[in-house]
């Protein structure tokens, strides 16, 4: 099949699909995002991802009809046909002559593309990845899935130029999250990960993650992470809806723990599979 792309209420052939160079998404970043996996061609965890997008919507004042795109979604995924995917849904402002405040009259630009996903590899979960930290410069409305990504952007590549899979911001001495995904530590057999505020992204797979985990017995604290704790945390891991959960062997070129992916990682990860295979292949989860 074809490269397929939801733009504005039709699926057009990918290169049909143009976008007039006064969209406020490119001039400005005036826009919002999400990205959503698709398991054996399902959606996981949808409902939340719109609800989010709802959520950013309303923080930077964009009229959307999120039933109508969540429609639209599952209509693209469907058409599309990929068992094994990743949905990228960007809307912005529309298109307006150059000018900052918001265009007297607009209709938001709506894109959406499925492709084929790109897990993690094998050698990334069994040998684990490694990190390093990075003042956070963003602003403070990390909680809006907002196109602005210029600081993530500049953090990731300063990592990968470091031989590092992720960039983990540091904000007055707290771990807030990394350049695209959240970030977890392990001390003492209890998993910590920043609290929600504005100063990160509250992520989907994150959520997940402290509901599997509280649900298991495993105590989480949703609490501020002082940077000087990092050195001596057992274990370190980043979570997103591309990488699930990842564990972190490396930070700041320093071993984590015993510098292998450890107990509470694997942990996290079966349940994270579990779920991913209870939503998305059911017949798999019904058989065992
Ligand atoms: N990134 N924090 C940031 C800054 C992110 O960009 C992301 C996701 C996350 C994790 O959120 P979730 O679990 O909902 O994916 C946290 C996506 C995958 C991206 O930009 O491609």
């Amino acid at each position: 099949m074809d490269q397929l792309v939801y733009l504005n209420g039709s699926i057009v052939a990918y290169a049909d699909a143009r976008i007039p160079i006064e969209d406020r998404g490119y001039q400005f970043g005036d826009g919002i995002y999400e990205v959503i996996r698709i398991y054996n061609g399902r959606p996981f965890t949808l409902d939340r991802h719109f609800e989010r997008l709802r959520r950013s919507a309303d923080e930077i004042r964009l009229p959307l009809d999120i039933e109508q795109l969540q429609a639209d979604a599952l209509s693209l995924i469907e058409r599309q046909g990929l068992d094994e995917a990743t949905l990228y849904l960007q809307a912005t402002r529309g298109v307006a002559i150059r000018n900052h405040a918001f265009p007297s009259v607009s209709t938001p630009s709506v894109l959406m593309l499925v492709r084929p996903a790109a897990p993690p590899s094998d050698t990334m979960r069994q040998q684990g990845v490694r990190c390093l930290t990075v003042p956070d410069d963003r602003w403070a409305r990390c909680s809006i899935k907002s196109t602005n990504l210029l600081s993530n952007v500049l953090a990731k590549q300063q990592a990968v130029e470091a031989g590092c899979y992720e960039a983990i911001y540091l904000r007055d001495g707290f771990m807030t999250e990394g350049s695209s995904a959240n970030s977890w530590a392990v001390f003492g057999g209890e998993l910590w990960t920043a609290p929600k505020s504005n100063y990160i992204l509250g992520g989907i797979t994150r959520d997940v993650l402290v509901e599997l985990a509280r649900e298991d017995g495993l105590p989480v604290r949703e609490e501020p992470v002082p940077a000087r704790r990092l050195p001596q945390a057992d274990e370190f891991l980043v979570s997103s809806t591309t990488a699930e959960v990842l564990p972190v062997v490396e930070l700041d070129g320093r071993p984590v723990g015993a510098g292998r992916p450890g107990p509470v990682w694997e942990r996290l990860h079966r349940l994270l599979q579990r779920r991913i295979t209870a939503e998305c292949r059911p017949e798999l989860a019904e058989a065992r």
